[in-house]
């Protein structure tokens, strides 16, 4: 150990110490990391990789790296070129926005929907790694959402299990699956006959008031059967034509997907025509189907198998110890109401939504604190279906934020007092076998944010 008389010791060539970055004392010098990489639990995550990968790993799934060697990885082929296709007048703030995201967030078929609480997609791939998953083993969404770690790990190669209470995020997930291979030429015919597909689904759904959140109840019942994996399309004779090869299950949920999307849109904007709006919504999503597929012709084949289901994370239609990995984000408490916000895609899926806010984690119960109590029973017996689905040993990582004021407002204590929700699930977790090993924290950015700090909790079962 250095004696404190050695550790105060001036530097005597700080043109030697300045001379090597940070990054040349982590990583080995051939391994070059992707550009904006600038923050401390990227770097962390970067440092993990670099440890517990071969080459050739880093190479085929790596997340932080640009190049092994002479070696461009995949991470940097999918992430290369435009990110999005923004129209001529875009702002240079939006720009920049897509720029800076451009290896995070803007890849493969993530930014098809704009669910709420999505993760970074980045940073779910270096967990993937992390957490030791190989090609062939099986990781574990039980709250899967938008299907974020379903399309990292079939992209990566490794099989997956998803399940969300809310039918429309099975209908996403699969949906941006799909995206992944639909085929292409059906979808140009679409968009060039955009003013026919749009009148398809207006006839087929109605549409949203413009700007005033439609919560229209006359959409026809049987729309829920598009959702079905193994039912096929039914032809709705009320609603006219699609172009040829429309029909097909997976380019139908594609047009239906950007549908809802612009739906949503237009109930919030009165900028565009809600016609406008879908054209505008199928060119980007048929922009981010081509360029995806661009980058993965000839590999299809290594595309692993991902499972989206509707289901309970408190009940899970699981084996036990089946799943070599876990890894999810809760509801936030209660800051976003899920089925609040999917209401218009929820009716018009056919959902009956009152039934669906009793299966939803943290939207259970009626005053604030009935639903934090009802939320820490769910989120027990939640952990609880984890730990025994999960084979010993390996890891379930959960990413979650802890919105203090509105937990300090409802326990009635200051917000700087409050246990943060990652402190409770540490706890309810170690009541299930399952065992902190890490935990790393993510700054939140933002003015309109209340949540400052997202943590990453790895908890290895016993
Ligand atoms: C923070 S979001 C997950 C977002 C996801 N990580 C993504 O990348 O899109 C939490 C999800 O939990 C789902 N959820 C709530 N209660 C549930 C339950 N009982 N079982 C399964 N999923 C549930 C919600 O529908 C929501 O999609």
């Amino acid at each position: 150990m250095l004696s404190t008389k050695e550790k105060q010791a001036p530097v005597r060539n700080i043109a030697d110490v300045l001379s090597r970055g940070i990054h040349e004392g982590l990583f080995p010098a051939h391994l070059e990391l992707v550009p904006q990489l600038n923050e401390v639990y990227e770097l962390e995550l970067a440092f993990y990789e670099s440890q517990t990968l071969r080459d050739e790993e880093i190479i085929r799934n790596g997340a932080y790296f640009a190049r092994v060697g002479d070696t461009f990885t995949r991470h940097f082929l999918i992430c290369s070129g435009e990110p999005i296709r923004l129209p001529k007048h875009s702002s240079s703030r939006l720009r920049s926005f897509f720029e800076t995201n451009q290896f995070k967030t803007r890849y493969a078929t993530h930014g098809l929907f704009p669910y709420r609480g999505k993760f970074h997609p980045q940073m779910i791939k270096a967990l993937i790694n992390v957490m030791g998953l190989k090609p062939g083993e099986t990781i574990l969404d039980p709250m899967m959402g938008s299907g974020t770690v379903l399309i990292e790990a079939r992209l990566m190669g490794i099989k997956s299990v998803g399940t969300d209470a809310s039918p429309f995020c099975r209908f996403m997930t699969q949906a941006k699956l799909d995206a992944l291979t639909v085929p292409l030429s059906p979808v140009r015919a679409a968009l060039r006959n955009s003013r026919s597909v749009f009148e398809y689904f207006k006839a087929l759904a109605g549409q949203p008031k413009q700007g005033g959140k439609m919560r229209s109840k006359e959409y026809p019942g049987d729309l829920f059967s598009v959702m079905e994996p193994n039912v096929g399309y039914r032809p709705r004779s009320a609603a006219g034509n699609l172009p040829e090869g429309c029909e097909a299950r997976e380019v139908y949920d594609f047009l239906l997907l950007a549908y809802l999307d612009s739906a949503g849109y237009s109930e919030r904007s009165d900028r565009k025509s809600p016609y406008e709006q879908f054209r505008a919504i199928l060119e980007r999503y048929l922009f981010v189907a081509e360029k995806i597929q661009r980058v993965l012709a000839g590999a299809e084949p290594e595309l692993a198998e991902a499972t989206p289901l509707e289901g309970d994370a408190r009940c899970l239609p699981l084996e036990d110890s089946s799943i070599d990995g876990i890894l999810f984000s809760p509801p936030y408490s209660f800051a976003i109401d899920y089925l609040e916000n999917d209401s218009f895609h929820l009716g018009f899926l056919g959902t009956d939504i009152g039934n669906l806010r009793e299966k939803m984690i943290g939207l259970r119960g009626q005053k604030l604190r009935q639903k934090f109590d009802l939320y820490k029973v769910d989120m027990s017996q939640a952990l609880s279906e984890c730990a025994r689905v999960l084979r010993p040993g390996r890891i379930c990582t959960i990413v979650v934020g802890t919105n203090n004021n509105q937990l300090g407002k409802i326990m009635g204590v200051s917000p700087n007092d409050v246990q943060g929700i990652d402190e409770l699930l540490i706890e309810l977790g170690s009541q299930h076998g399952l065992q902190l090993v890490r935990k790393l924290n993510r700054q939140i950015t933002g003015m309109a944010n209340t949540m400052r700090t997202e943590f990453i909790v790895m908890l290895q079962r016993r």
